[in-house]
């Protein structure tokens, strides 16, 4: 029987996405399918981390009003038969990040029209809307959207908006054994999740191969 094949179209930032997929990946691949990533580039990314607060507010209001980040050329192979593609990225100010809707806008019908689509979601703690917003833009391309898999910051409120906030501005702080590093160990995903995620590539390569409709 021929493999199965699945794309992963990916946006990662501050690389929890990635971090996460990697894992994912591997349940896949040790399931006996045949991965391609795809990772979205923005022309003109965002810097890493924000220089000041005011950028990061500006940053926060564009991405809340859904500002599309210009991504470059995707490579040809995505335009090909894929038994699922996983659409993978963070959530920005409740939506999709914005190199995700440009490739929405530009790619999204060709690459996803027709296809079983997977919504791979990191997120801090609110990713409802960011996934209504996928669905309804690949169902209108007449995309299968199954259930989005999703992973929540673990940390507690408020240390993890707040750890969050420190991330980005590159303020978190170092000294392990600080009074917030004891309520915030670290910024993202844990390591569990990690297992987690790997969990979730194992049970979707079973369900490829029993031809199941994800
Ligand atoms: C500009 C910006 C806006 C964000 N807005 C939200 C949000 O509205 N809700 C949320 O849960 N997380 C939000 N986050 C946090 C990211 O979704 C989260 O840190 C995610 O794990 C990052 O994944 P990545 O490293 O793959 O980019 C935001 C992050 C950035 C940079």
């Amino acid at each position: 029987m021929p493999k199965k094949r699945v794309l992963i179209v990916y946006y990662s930032y501050t690389q929890q996405t990635k971090t996460l997929l990697k894992k994912f990946i591997y349940g896949l691949e040790s399931g006996g399918v045949e991965v391609s990533q795809e990772r979205l580039e923005p022309l003109n990314p965002y810097e890493f981390p924000f220089r000041s607060n005011i950028r990061l507010a500006i940053a926060m209001a564009m991405t809340f009003f859904q500002k599309r980040m210009t991504i470059k050329p995707l490579a040809a192979n995505c335009f090909g038969t894929w038994d699922c593609i996983i659409l993978a990225g963070p959530t920005w100010s409740y939506h999709p990040s914005g190199p995700v809707l440009d490739f929405l806008d530009r790619y999204g019908r060709d690459v996803c029209g027709g296809k079983k689509i997977i919504p791979f979601i990191s997120c801090r703690s609110y990713w409802r809307l960011h996934y209504w917003t996928l669905k309804r833009r690949l169902v209108l391309y007449g995309s299968e959207v199954n259930k989005p898999i999703v992973f929540l910051h673990p940390q507690k409120e408020p240390w993890r908006f707040i750890g969050l906030i420190l991330q980005l501005r590159g303020k978190m702080m170092r000294r392990e054994n600080s009074w917030f590093r004891h309520r915030y160990p670290g910024y993202g995903h844990s390591k569990r999740q990690g297992g987690e995620a790997m969990e979730e590539g194992k049970k979707l390569a079973i369900k490829l191969r029993g031809d199941w409709c994800v």
